[in-house]
C-alpha cells in the first residue's frame, strides 16, 4: 500500500487527476470507479477543470458508481445518482449511459444487486476505483462487520454513518435512510487500482487503522491491505496517527519519475 501525504485537497487532487489522465491517455475506454460523499469533491472539481482546458476526455470511459441510498425518491438532491451527476457527470463528457450505480429504487433490491455485480464484470472490471472512507472505516458503505468477500447487496447503515451523513440532510437524522445498496468487500478488491483520499483529523483514527492496523472486518478499509496496488492519499490531519509518516514522506519524496501512482 502507498501512501502520500500532502498539504491538502487540492494537491491531493493533482496526483489523483494526474492518475486519471494517464490512465485515459493509455487506455481511453476505460472503466472507473466513482465515489460519492465530500472527500472526492476536490478531484472532481480538477479532473472538471482539466476536462475544460482539454486535457482529458471521458467520452469512451464508463463508470461505476461504488453505493446508493435505497429508497430516496429519484428526484432527492442527495440520492447518490443525482450528487455523482452534480458533482462531476454534468460538468464532463462521458456518453449516455455510460455511467451505471447500484439501484435503491429496485423492487427486488436483491436480483438489482446480482444485475450490477454482472454489470461491472461485463464491462472488463473497473480499473481504478476512487474511494473515501467512513469515520467508522467503512469504504462504500461496507459497515463494521461486512464480510471481507462481500458482494453488492442491500445493507442497514448504522447510527453513526447515519449521524456523519446527517449534515447532507439538514442535519435532521430521520431524514438519512437506514438502508443502502453498496458494492461488497470483494467487489471493490476485484479494481484493478484503489485510489482511497481522506482528509481532516476525523478520519485520523479509520486512516490509522487502515494503514498500519490489523486486517479486520471490525475496521472494513483494512482488507485494502491485500490489494497489490492500493494508493492511500492524505492531508497532514488524516496523517496524524500514522506511526510511519516520515517513511512514507521519505519513499514518496524519493519516488523515481518514471514510476507511477
Ligand atoms: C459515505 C459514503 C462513502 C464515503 C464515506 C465518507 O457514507 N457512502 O462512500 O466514502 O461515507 O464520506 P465523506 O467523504 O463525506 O467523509
Amino acid at each position: 500500500m502507498e501512501v502520500v501525504i500532502k498539504a491538502g485537497d487540492r494537491e491531493v487532487a493533482v496526483v489523483v487527476a494526474d492518475a486519471v489522465e494517464q490512465l485515459l491517455a493509455d487506455k481511453p475506454d476505460a472503466v472507473l470507479g466513482l465515489a460519492t460523499g465530500s472527500s472526492p469533491l476536490a478531484v472532481y472539481d480538477e479532473l472538471a477543470r482539466r476536462h475544460e482546458a482539454g486535457r482529458i476526455s471521458f467520452a469512451r470511459a464508463r463508470a461505476f458508481m461504488l453505493d446508493e441510498y435505497v429508497g430516496l425518491p429519484a428526484d432527492h438532491p442527495e440520492r447518490y445518482r443525482n450528487v455523482i451527476e452534480r458533482e462531476l457527470l454534468s460538468r464532463v463528457d462521458f456518453a449516455p449511459g455510460a455511467v451505471q450505480g447500484p439501484d435503491g429504487l429496485a423492487t427486488d433490491l436483491v436480483v438489482a444487486a446480482e444485475d450490477y455485480e454482472r454489470a461491472i464484470v461485463e464491462a472488463g472490471g473497473v480499473d481504478l476505483q476512487l474511494l473515501g472512507i467512513g469515520t467508522n472505516g467503512h469504504i462504500a458503505f461496507n459497515e463494521p462487520g461486512s464480510s471481507l468477500a462481500s458482494r453488492t447487496r442491500p445493507l442497514p447503515l448504522t447510527e453513526q454513518t447515519r449521524r456523519d451523513n446527517a449534515r447532507f440532510f439538514d442535519d435532521d437524522m430521520d431524514a438519512v435512510p437506514r438502508l443502502c445498496m453498496t458494492q461488497g468487500l470483494g467487489t471493490i478488491m476485484a479494481a484493478r487500482h484503489l485510489v482511497l483520499v481522506a482528509f481532516g483529523t476525523v478520519k485520523s483514527q479509520a486512516v490509522r487503522e487502515l494503514v498500519e492496523g490489523p486486517v479486520s472486518a471490525s475496521w472494513p478499509a483494512t482488507v485494502m491491505q491485500h490489494h497489490p496496488h492500493a494508493t492511500v492519499l492524505l492531508d497532514e490531519a488524516a496523517a496524524a496517527q500514522l506511526e510511519r509518516a516520515d517513511y512514507y514522506r521519505e519513499a514518496w519524496a524519493a519516488k523515481p519519475g518514471w514510476q507511477r501512482l
